[in-house]
């Protein structure tokens, strides 16, 4: 396994055996296991009613036969996704994440959980998906992994099938923020303090993102600026169909 992937499941593993929830979702006032567990999986389930919605406004019909959540944690939006298509895969770096979705979701027979810790979805054996969703993930590891990703997730795509992931742009913070930031995250707080994970961040500029989409077989259908990673990020949710 790639050193970086390897470092990056054993950083979300750690997350999901401390504060699985909170790591989902960062609130706050969360943080400590104070999620409230229905209140949580509500979240998705919202989600994934606005995401229905939205596919809606989109002007394309898609099939719910299959769809695939790429970076499903504990099943939040999988379980929530279920409802929707006939089969539901969530795919995952972390073993210890997958092992509570596979709990919360039990009750769920048309979701089968994957774990996958190539650079590539070559592994995953199915295909053809209607509908790839992809949520706080893409964000979450350096870019080359992320636009390999997305490749493949294009290619896996049924024609007419749609790609909606979100993804930030760019950092709002000022180039020595960000190089300070940069230092203290890789060699104070990894090297010197040695503390717990980390859950970094990183971008790529949208016109790099729609070309790369064009160019694996997806029409970009749209783009919105939304506040996913936080207010020092632009950020946006893409949607693509496949010819
Ligand atoms: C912030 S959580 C989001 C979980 C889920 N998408 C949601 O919104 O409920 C990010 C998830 O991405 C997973 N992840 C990080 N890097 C990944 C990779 N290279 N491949 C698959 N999953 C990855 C982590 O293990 C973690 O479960």
């Amino acid at each position: 396994m790639y050193r970086t992937l390897r470092r990056i499941r054993s950083d979300w593993d750690r997350f999901a055996e401390a504060d699985p929830l909170w790591a989902v979702l960062t609130h706050p006032e969360k943080r400590g296991r104070r999620w409230d567990k229905c209140a949580f999986f509500e979240t998705g389930r919202h989600e994934i009613d606005d995401l229905m919605h939205y596919i809606g406004t989109l002007g394309v019909e898609i099939s719910h036969r299959r769809a695939l959540d790429f970076g499903c944690g504990v099943g939040r939006l999988t379980g929530a996704l279920a409802g929707h298509f006939d089969e539901v895969y969530g795919v995952d770096i972390s073993p210890v994440m997958l092992d509570l979705a596979r709990g919360y979701c039990a009750h769920l027979p048309n979701c089968t959980f994957v774990e996958n810790t190539n650079p590539d979805l070559c592994h995953l054996l199915v295909k053809d998906f209607d509908l790839i969703y992809s949520c706080a993930t893409l964000q979450h590891m350096p870019p080359r992994f992320a636009k390999r990703y997305l490749r493949c997730m294009a290619q896996r795509l049924r024609p007419g099938g749609l790609l909606v992931f979100q993804l930030p742009d760019r950092s709002l913070s000022s180039i020595a923020g960000r190089i300070l930031a940069i230092l203290y995250e890789e060699i104070y707080r990894k090297h010197i303090l040695r503390t717990g994970p980390s859950m970094d961040m990183h971008g790529i500029r949208k016109p790099k993102v729609i070309s790369l989409l064009e160019n694996n077989g997806c029409r970009v259908l749209d783009t919105v600026q939304n506040q996913y990673a936080g207010k020092e990020w632009i950020c946006y949710r893409y949607a693509a169909v496949r010819y």
